[in-house]
């Protein structure tokens, strides 16, 4: 019943989309409504390859991910780059290069940071694995699914630049925590979709903030997430993209209580387990 509940839900969800904007999350077509709760690689196949990277996104690609997101942050010569943290140190081989200390995206050249090897901190067998720029990685993931990018840092102006200059963003939706950024990316890209990232409660103050900058999608934090939470949102035309979610037991309550999307480490097992309990 509840399954069945949150079906019809989301179907309303995107029939309000689909009427309000004509809008389709994949470039190639619009069957969604058949395609029940959309499964997005977190990082892309995350919990197999080192995260932002092109192998882990190849392996989303390979889970046959909806979507793939990934962290984007601006480097000291204004190259947009993809990684999660503000410091090289945990997934990349800075310390062996530049020497010991802390080193910051935004201190360090795009062509220094080319040479860094983003693989071996996850296994010696993704040795050589590079840091991707935002280019090299849309790409790549446009030509099997949507790019969900999550602005880390950089100016609404340095985006829409260089969303402009790769010409796909027709295959891209922009998130993030920083709901001021987004509103002034909207004033730079009207078409480009757009998606709030938070937590806690779903109040009318952010779902009016969120309806005024058109953004087609909340990406909430699964544990603030209820049934009552979905419809709200769903009520104002915002589909809900629940985040991030690796147990089977939280995909049971979320595709119950309606959610659009999960947000995953494990996008293969995630995609086999909503398939076998018909949520999409
Ligand atoms: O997509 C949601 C999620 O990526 C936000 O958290 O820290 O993994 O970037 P974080
Ligand atoms: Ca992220």
């Amino acid at each position: 019943m509840g399954n069945q509940r949150g079906v019809a839900s989301r179907r309303m969800a995107w029939s309000i989309l689909g009427l309000m904007g004509g809008w389709c999350i994949l470039g190639g077509g619009c069957g969604l409504l058949d395609r029940g709760v959309l499964v997005i690689a977190h990082r892309g196949d995350s919990g197999r390859y080192p995260e932002n990277t092109l192998a882990s996104f190849r392996g989303g690609l390979d889970a046959r991910a909806d979507m793939i997101e990934l962290d984007a942050r601006v480097t000291k010569d204004g190259v947009l780059i993809v990684m999660h943290d503000e410091t090289l140190g945990r997934t990349t081989s800075a310390s062996d290069v530049l020497g010991a200390g802390e080193h910051r995206v935004d201190q360090i050249d795009s062509v220094a940071l080319a040479e860094l090897d983003a693989g071996s901190w996850k296994d010696s067998s993704f040795a050589g694995e590079g840091v991707p720029t935002l280019g090299e990685a849309v790409a790549l993931i446009t030509a099997g699914a949507t790019v969900l990018v999550e602005r880390k840092s950089g100016s609404p102006q340095r985006y829409a630049d260089s969303l402009r200059a790769m010409g796909r963003i027709g295959g891209i939706v922009v998130q993030s925590f920083d709901w001021a950024f987004l509103a002034a990316l909207r004033i730079e890209l009207p078409r480009l979709r757009l998606a709030g990232l938070g937590d806690g409660e779903v109040t009318l103050g952010r779902i009016n903030a969120l309806s005024a900058m058109r953004a087609v999608a909340a990406a909430w934090n699964h544990e603030d997430l209820d049934e009552r939470a979905v419809r709200r949102f769903h009520d104002a035309g915002i589909i809900v993209w629940a985040y991030t979610v690796n147990r089977p037991r939280d995909w049971d309550r979320l595709c119950r209580i309606g959610v659009d999307g999960i947000i995953t480490d494990h996008p293969a097992t995630c995609r086999a387990w909503l398939e076998s309990r018909g949520c999409r």
